[in-house]
C-alpha cells in the first residue's frame, strides 16, 4: 500500500425512516465505522456519509397510522437514528435525510440529464388499486386466499403457509391491507430508466475485479438473464419528489435513496471551506467511492446506480462492499424469542465496545452471514477485551504510579516490542481489506504474548524484592508499552477504550507513533477501563426484547386468532411531558351537527368551547346519526391549525377510538364537565 494520501467517500446503507435500528444494521455501521476510522488513523482523508431514507409508500402510510405528518415522522425518527449511532461511536462525517433540498435537486438534475439522453422511456400499465383509500397499492399491501392451500390473510405474491408463489392477481379474495377495500387493475403511465442501455458498460464494470467475488456473480446472474426497463415512477400519493415537468408523479423511492449519498455529502461540502463537491463526483474524479451494504440490496448499488450514474455523466463508484445478514444464536432475529434486539435496547445494558469488538472478530471481506451467539459473545469479549487486553494494564499500571512516581522506565530488552511493531503492515492490510477478524485474531495473538512475559515474569513477586525494582519497572514499562500498542492497533474497533488509555498514558495513539520511545513518560493513575459482561445484562436484553407469544402467533396467518388492539395499532413512540402539553384539549358542547350533501364519510359540526365555536368535519357519518350527537358533550383537540377541506374549513378535531365503518366511538366526558374545560 503506497502511503500517499488518499480522498476516500464511504457510505453505510441509508436506513429507512420508519423505525428504530436493531442489531442487523449496527453491522454494517460498525463494518464501516472501522474501516473509515482505520482511513483517518492512516492520515487519509475520508469522508464517512450517510442518511435517512425517507421516502416511499411505507413511511407515508406510517405517518399516517401515527396521525402525524410524514415531515413530522422521519424527523422525530431521525433524530432517534442519530442518537442510537453516536452512541455506538459510529462517527459519521455527515448525516442528512432524502427529503432534503439538496436530494431534490440533485434528483432532479441526474434525472432530467437521463432523459434528455434518451434514457427515460414512458409506458401504461396496469396495476392494482385502492379505490377506497384512492391509490395504488405495492404488493406487500395486498393479502388474500392462497389459490393453492386457501390458507387466509397471505401476502400478494407469496404464501407464508405453503409456499407457493404465484401473482397477485391470482389471489382469492384480495384485499388492501391499507383500508380492506377489494382492489381493482388500474391503468396508469409510469417512466421507465432504460438499463439495458447500459449493457456494455455494466459487462465491463461486473467484469473489472473491483467487486467481490460472489457478487459479481450474483450480478452476472441477473446481468445474463437480460436487463430489464426499471420502473423509476410512482402516482399519487406518495411521500417523495415530484417528477419535474410530471405533476402528480413521483420518484420511486430507490431512484432518490442512492443520491441520498450525493444530497448528504453535497450538505456536508456545502458546511465546509475546505471540500470540493465536484472533486469527489466528476465523472473523471481521482477519488475513491465505496459503498457498504447488505446482501440484499446489491441489484440497485451493483446495477441500475452505476448505470445511472453513468447515463448522468457522473463518476461510478471504485467498489461495492456487501455483507451478510446478523442470525442471532444460530437463528433470523426473532420478536418472540427476544432475539429481534433495538440498538436503543442493546446500549441500555451493555457497552457499545463489546458489540463493536465482536462483530469485528467474526467479519471478513465475503458475504457470509454473521451470527451474534450471546454466550459465545459474552465469553469472547470477557476473555479477549477483559482477560487479554485491559488486564495488562490493569496488573502492572498501579506499581508505576506507586513505586516509580508514575514514570515509565528506558526498556532494555526490546524483542517483544520489535515482534508487535513487525505486525504493523499486516494488521494494516487486514483492515485495508476488511478482513477485521483476522486483523483480530493478529492482535490478540500479540497480547497473548503479552500476557504470557508478564506471567513469566511476574513483577508483583519482583516488587516484594528490594534488590529487583529496576527489574519490576522494566517489566510494567515494557507491558505498558505493549499495551500502548496494541490499542493502537485496536483504535478504530474500540474508540472509546483508546481514548480513556490516551488520558491513562498521556499520549495521543496514532499509526505513525506506533513506535515511539516511552523512556521517562509521565502517565496517570489507572483507572478501570472495561468490565466484564454479566450474563444477567443479556438476560435483561432478552427480556425486553421478547414480544409475548400471542403477538408472534397472531402474526402467524390463521383466520380465528384475534389481534389486540396494541398489535393492530403499536404504540407511538414516546413523547416527552412538553410535547404532550401542545396539544390544547377541550371539552366541547356537540351545538350542531349535520350532513353535507355528496360527503360520504364526514359530518360537519359546530363545538361550543363556552363562549367560542369552532366547525369540525368529523369522519363519523357511518356511525353515528346528527340528531344522536346534539347535545352532548365531547372532548376536541382545540388548538389544531385549521385545514381546508373540500366543504370549508376545519377547526380541530373530535377524539374517537375504532377501526372505522359503524365501529367509530366519540369520546364523552362524565357528567359536570363544562364546555371550555382544558382536558390535561
Ligand atoms: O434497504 C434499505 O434499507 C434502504 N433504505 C437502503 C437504501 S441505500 C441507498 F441506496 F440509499
Ligand atoms: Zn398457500
Amino acid at each position: 500500500m503506497t502511503n500517499s494520501q488518499r480522498k476516500i467517500l464511504v457510505t453505510s446503507a441509508l436506513p429507512y425512516a420508519n423505525g428504530p435500528i436493531h442489531l442487523g444494521h449496527m453491522l454494517e455501521y460498525i463494518q464501516t465505522d472501522i474501516w473509515s476510522r482505520y482511513q483517518k488513523l492512516r492520515g487519509h482523508e475520508c469522508h464517512y456519509i450517510c442518511a435517512d431514507d425517507a421516502h416511499g409508500t411505507p413511511i407515508m402510510l406510517k405517518a399516517q397510522q401515527m396521525g402525524i405528518t410524514p415531515e413530522e415522522m422521519i424527523a422525530q425518527v431521525q433524530k432517534e437514528h442519530e442518537q442510537d449511532f453516536a452512541d455506538f461511536n459510529i462517527q459519521f462525517d455527515n448525516f442528512h435525510s432524502t427529503h432534503s433540498d439538496e436530494n431534490r435537486e440533485l434528483a432532479s438534475d441526474i434525472y432530467l440529464k437521463l432523459r434528455d439522453g434518451g434514457y427515460i422511456k414512458t409506458k401504461t400499465i396496469s396495476q392494482l388499486y385502492d379505490p377506497e383509500k384512492e391509490m395504488f397499492l405495492p404488493d406487500r399491501f395486498v393479502k388474500g386466499t392462497c389459490p393453492k392451500c386457501k390458507s387466509e390473510d397471505q401476502y400478494g405474491d407469496n404464501c407464508d403457509n405453503c409456499g407457493a408463489t404465484y401473482s397477485t392477481t391470482d389471489l382469492i379474495n384480495p384485499y388492501s391491507v391499507v383500508s380492506g377495500a377489494t382492489p381493482v387493475m388500474k391503468d396508469s403511465e409510469h417512466f421507465f430508466f432504460d438499463l439495458p442501455a447500459f449493457e456494455t458498460m455494466l459487462g465491463e464494470w461486473l467484469s473489472s475485479g473491483s467487486l467481490q467475488p460472489e457478487i459479481a456473480n450474483k450480478l452476472r446472474e441477473w446481468f445474463d438473464q437480460g436487463l430489464q426497463q426499471w420502473d423509476i415512477s410512482r402516482d399519487a400519493p406518495y411521500f417523495g419528489f415530484e417528477i419535474p415537468e410530471q405533476p402528480g408523479k413521483f420518484f420511486y423511492v430507490w431512484l432518490d435513496a442512492p443520491i441520498g449519498y450525493m444530497g448528504s455529502f453535497k450538505n456536508l461540502c456545502d458546511k465546509r471551506d475546505d471540500l470540493n463537491f465536484d472533486e469527489y463526483w466528476n465523472k473523471d474524479s481521482s477519488t475513491e467511492l465505496y459503498h457498504f451494504i447488505g446482501k440484499d440490496i446489491v441489484n440497485f448499488h451493483g446495477l441500475f446506480w452505476p448505470a445511472m450514474l453513468d447515463g448522468a455523466g457522473v463518476r461510478k463508484p471504485t467498489s461495492v462492499f456487501a455483507h451478510g445478514y446478523v442470525t442471532v444464536n444460530g437463528a433470523k432475529m426473532s420478536k418472540s424469542k427476544g432475539t429481534f434486539i433495538k440498538a436503543r435496547t442493546y446500549l441500555d445494558n451493555l457497552n457499545p465496545e463489546y458489540l463493536r469488538y465482536y462483530y469485528a472478530a467474526k467479519l471478513n471481506s465475503r458475504v457470509d452471514d454473521l451470527d451474534l451467539n450471546l454466550e459465545d459473545f459474552a465469553q469472547r469479549v470477557n476473555s479477549d477485551l477483559v482477560g487479554k487486553l485491559v488486564n495488562l494494564a490493569s496488573r502492572t499500571a498501579g506499581f508505576i504510579s506507586k513505586r516509580f512516581e508514575g514514570k515509565l522506565a528506558k526498556i532494555n530488552d526490546m524483542s517483544l516490542t520489535e515482534a508487535f511493531l513487525a505486525k504493523q503492515d499486516l494488521i494494516a492490510d487486514l483492515y485495508e481489506t476488511r478482513e477485521f477478524g483476522k486483523a483480530m485474531r493478529e492482535i490478540m495473538a500479540l497480547a497473548d504474548m503479552a500476557n504470557a512475559y508478564v506471567a513469566d515474569a511476574a513483577p508483583w513477586q519482583l516488587i516484594k524484592d528490594e534488590a529487583k525494582q529496576e527489574e519490576a519497572h522494566q517489566v510494567c514499562s515494557n507491558a505498558l508499552n505493549l499495551f500502548r500498542i496494541l490499542v493502537t492497533y485496536l483504535k478504530p474497533v474500540l474508540p472509546q477504550l483508546a481514548e480513556k488509555v490516551e488520558s491513562f498514558l498521556q499520549l495521543t495513539l496514532t499509526w505513525d507513533n506506533l513506535n515511539q520511545d516511552l523512556a521517562g513518560h509521565e502517565i496517570a493513575k489507572f483507572k478501570a477501563l472495561m468490565q466484564r459482561i454479566e450474563m444477567k445484562s443479556i438476560e435483561a436484553i432478552i427480556e425486553a426484547s421478547t414480544e409475548n407469544l400471542q403477538v408472534a402467533e397472531t402474526k402467524a396467518p390463521k383466520a380465528e386468532q384475534v389481534q389486540t388492539e396494541l398489535e393492530k395499532e403499536p404504540l407511538a413512540p414516546e413523547i416527552t411531558f412538553d410535547d404532550f402539553a401542545k396539544v390544547d384539549l377541550r371539552i366541547a358542547l356537540i351545538a350542531k351537527a349535520e350532513h353535507i350533501e355528496k360527503a360520504n364519510k364526514l359530518l360537519r359540526l359546530e363545538l361550543d368551547l363556552g363562549g367560542e365555536t369552532k366547525q369540525v368535519f368529523a369522519g363519523i357519518k357511518s356511525a353515528y346519526a346528527p340528531e344522536d350527537l346534539i347535545g352532548k358533550h365531547t372532548v376536541m383537540v382545540a388548538n389544531l391549525a385549521p385545514r381546508k377541506m373540500k366543504f370549508g374549513e376545519s377547526e380541530g378535531m373530535v377524539l374517537a377510538a375504532g377501526p372505522g365503518g359503524k365501529d367509530i366511538w366519540i369520546l364523552e366526558p362524565h357528567a359536570g364537565a363544562k364546555p371550555g374545560m382544558r382536558v390535561m
